[in-house]
């Protein structure tokens, strides 16, 4: 996730085919182009150019409208039908006396134009605008895919305790809350976002009998059930993107007196990031109807959480987490209890 923060734009590995049909013009382009650095391909028209993409793939195109034998828009049409270039940015070139041309343009969704005669200034800042724009669209495109895929996995837990459905997506929203009234950044709400849907992730490898087990655990089931925590952080350690949201999968079960696990860290070596989901994480579970146990109502699990503040929970969070969840009592969702 760091990565996509830092991403920047190297100018100079960067290429921008030509599509023009006058000499004059297209050498003043290049030459603009070439002394900010660009790589760059050239055509005289439509026909040309696509000769040139079967070979090159540009990170984007500046066309002409008005050419000989394949025109700019038939142009445009025909790049947007080639699957692997559909997502260069486009961006016409077109002359003030083209009104319709303009139109047939914004129509098939060119967002950008140039009008002649070309300013270089004008030029190069439009086209370090579009190809900033294309690379924040695909960062953005990458994140929700590693959150797509992160949901998927996430949902393959709960899809096999049948009690905690829902509890993801609610201990999420419940840590958001209260990690933005911390005033955390952007970029770790966004961390936060990835490890609180995974942090039962290791439970994947608990049998459903002991998972779903109405009575109480034997000790060697209790272990196993412990062990999720060490087990999911086994799993995701090697996904470099998301070695962030480990103290969350690892962490979650400590306790502020030491007495929790895997490790039995107290007061402030327990990772705040954890600190915060077990507030969330336990809020929840007690709302919720368990195997062994019916839920609790809202004022019930806040006293709980009030009397274990400086035992289970971070007494310097707890009142924070209150006022928080009185706050938005409205939005909490309802939890029915199964079956
Ligand atoms: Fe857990």
């Amino acid at each position: 996730m760091m990565e996509l923060d830092a991403l920047v734009i190297p100018t100079l590995q960067k290429t921008i085919l030509v599509v023009e049909d006058s000499d004059a013009v297209r050498s003043v382009i290049l030459s603009a182009l070439e002394y900010e650095g660009y790589k760059t391909l050239e055509a005289s028209n439509g026909v040309e150019a696509l000769e040139v993409l079967k070979r090159q793939r540009p990170d984007l195109i500046l066309s002409d409208i008005n050419m000989p034998q394949m025109d700019g828009i038939q142009f445009y049409q025909a790049v947007r039908k080639i699957p692997s270039l559909t997502a260069i940015p486009f961006v016409f070139l077109t002359s003030h006396s083209d009104p319709a041309d303009i139109q047939r343009g914004r129509e098939l969704g060119v967002e950008d134009y140039l009008t002649k005669p070309i300013e270089p200034e004008a030029l190069v800042k439009i086209i370090n605008a579009r190809l900033y724009r294309a690379a924040a669209i695909e960062a953005a495109q990458v994140n929700q895919a590693y959150l797509d895929t992160v949901n998927v996995l996430a949902n393959a837990i709960e899809g096999r305790d049948r009690y905690t459905r829902g509890h993801v997506e609610r201990v999420t929203t419940y840590s958001l809350w209260l990690a933005r009234s911390l005033g955390w950044s952007e970029r770790h709400l966004r961390v936060l976002e990835f490890g609180a849907r995974l942090h039962d992730i290791g439970k994947i490898i608990i049998p459903d009998d002991v998972l779903n087990k109405p009575g109480k655990l034997t000790e060697e089931e209790w272990r196993l059930m412990r062990s999720h925590t060490i087990e999911g952080a086994r799993m995701l350690r090697k996904i470099h993107h998301l070695r962030e949201t480990l103290p969350y999968i690892l962490f979650h079960h400590e306790r502020w007196d030491g007495k929790g696990y895997p490790k039995g860290l107290s007061g402030k070596n327990i990772p705040i990031q954890a600190r915060v989901l077990a507030l969330a994480d336990v809020y929840d579970a007690l709302a919720t109807t368990r195997s062994y146990r019916k839920s609790m109502p809202h004022e019930q699990v806040i006293e709980i959480i009030r009397q274990e503040s400086g035992k289970h929970f971070d007494p310097h969070l707890v009142p924070r987490f209150i006022e928080i969840m009185n706050r938005m009592r409205d939005r909490i969702p309802r939890t029915r209890p199964l079956r």
